[in-house]
């Protein structure tokens, strides 16, 4: 049989790049199984993962038992499916939630599909960076002040970026107020594995956390845990949800790859991510402030950073550059970059020889830069402080989201014909999948100015299409105001 394209190019990259630092976590080192082999339907004997009574439901207990949650559920649609069948399942339409406008793109979808309020809260940010870090207690008990009747909360606990907040402190005041919280933890599967870790959701008294087991633990991608704990939320609804949404064959190979994941972090993940976070504080420690390349960790933090994530500062050089100078010559792929920084993932399969690898790459480049006559100074503009200013400003929605969402009345404009407009559909930079626009949105020119500067750095933007067109809602009299 002919080489299927997608094999042959896949193939390409890996021969180009031997340092995996971007998801899945397995970094193409998971253990071996024929797939076909263990590709099969629910035949007797084999369980069904909407109606788990047998092997299954004895998998799904080792999890939680594992985890210490009450009850988990694998996931072969992803942690995506998991965030929409957690708020349909704990919502009705009408109920009002907390969400901090640092959400990924699956919280408000599910804002959308079950016709929820969101009562948005904003992030602290990162000044150097520009980016969300920790939600505070303070903000959310403003916001149950403003609105007592919200009932519960999402928290996206750690971001992709690796800052986490005091989910602890949020559940137990949520609780007191006879509110839940909903962990967002598609970044936090290994956190329970090594004390060093920031707490994971769980131990910190959430009612439901979603984990992309893929992104940092070994499993394959698309394949993630769902757990419970208490009966705040309907637990029982919530499988509703998650047995309409997902797929009705579920995937034995997905769920094989959650079960090996999670058994092979319970056996060595300490081991691993203690090499990792070592060499992490270690570099951190010894690095100087004037070099062009600098290692990121939210000190300020009282929650601490997730050192699993490698993530680079960069001054004098641009981040995509260094991410194409680490592929190029050093044979080290990242996760992703911007202006001024380039995210390095870690996960269950690098190797003390990877970080090896990245440290000494880094270095060359900053001799290199260095050499070049390096001032110190930024000399790209910070892409970053962009995205600040999207998170702030733009979310809120002049309309129920999903009205806006639904409505057959929309037309495609060019973005810089858009200002004053209503948005018509989601605006999401990827990654990292935070939508800066929401059905509804009003656009502001600031808005539209971010945009224009995301989409020349060339960051992909959903929502924007050929020639910076995007969709929006027909109001009467909109062109005339516009
Ligand atoms: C914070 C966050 N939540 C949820 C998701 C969705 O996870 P999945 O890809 O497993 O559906 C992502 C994926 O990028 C994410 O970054």
């Amino acid at each position: 049989m002919k080489k299927s394209i997608l094999k042959k190019q896949l193939d390409g990259l890996n021969n180009q790049n031997h340092s995996r630092f971007h998801m899945p976590g397995h970094k193409g080192r998971g253990e071996d199984f024929n797939i076909f082999n263990y590709d099969i339907t629910e035949i007797p004997g084999a369980d069904n993962l909407h109606d788990a009574q047998g092997i299954i439901a004895q998998v799904q207990q080792k999890l939680a038992a594992i985890y210490g949650s009450d009850e988990a559920a694998m996931l072969v649609n992803g942690t995506t499916t998991g965030i929409h069948s957690a708020i349909l399942g704990a919502c009705c339409p009408g109920d009002k939630l907390i969400i901090p406008t640092n959400c990924h793109r699956s919280v408000f979808g599910a804002l959308a599909l079950g016709r929820i309020e969101g009562v948005f809260i904003t992030p602290e940010f990162d000044k150097l960076m520009g980016f969300a870090r920790e939600i505070t207690l303070a903000s959310v008990k403003e916001a149950i002040i403003r609105y007592p009747d919200s009932i519960g909360m999402v928290l996206t606990n750690p971001t992709y970026y690796g800052t986490t907040s005091d989910v602890k402190a949020i559940a137990g005041f949520l609780h007191r107020q006879r509110k839940f919280l909903i962990v967002d933890e598609a970044h936090g599967a290994h956190l329970h594995f090594n004390d060093a870790l920031p707490l994971d959701a769980m131990a910190a008294g959430a009612d439901i956390s979603i984990q992309s087991t893929h992104k940092i633990l070994g499993s394959l991608t698309q394949s993630s845990l769902i757990h419970f704990q208490g009966s705040r939320i309907n637990r029982q609804r919530v499988k509703s949800f998650l047995a309409l949404l997902q797929s009705s064959s579920p995937s034995y190979p997905l769920m094989i790859s959650v079960e090996e994941a999670v058994d092979s972090a319970y056996e060595k993940g300490s081991g691993v991510f203690k090499m990792i976070i070592d060499a992490h504080q270690n570099f951190c420690d010894k690095q100087g402030s004037n070099v062009p390349i600098t290692l990121y960790a939210d000190d300020a933090s009282s929650t601490g950073y997730d050192r699993s994530k490698w993530l680079f500062h960069t001054q004098g050089i641009a981040g995509d550059q260094v991410e194409e100078l680490l592929s190029k010559t050093h044979g080290i792929q990242c996760e992703m970059s911007g202006n001024n920084h380039v995210l390095a993932m870690t996960g269950m399969g690098t190797t003390a020889a990877d970080i090896n690898a990245l440290i000494l790459g880094i270095a060359d480049l900053n001799k290199k830069i260095m050499s070049d006559g390096f001032s110190g100074k930024a000399t790209v503009q910070d892409k970053h402080r962009t995205e600040t200013v999207l998170f702030k400003d733009s979310i809120k929605t002049e309309m129920p989201l999903w009205q806006a969402l639904y409505s057959n009345e929309k037309e495609s404009i060019p973005l810089a014909e858009a200002v004053n407009r209503l948005a018509g559909d989601f605006i999401i930079p990827y990654p990292p999948g935070i939508p800066v626009l929401l059905p509804g949105s009003r656009i502001s020119q600031k808005i539209i100015d971010g945009l224009n500067q995301l989409i020349d750095n060339s960051v992909a933007v959903v929502g924007i299409h050929e020639n910076r067109e995007l969709l929006l809602l027909k109001e009467e009299g909109a062109r005339n105001e516009a």
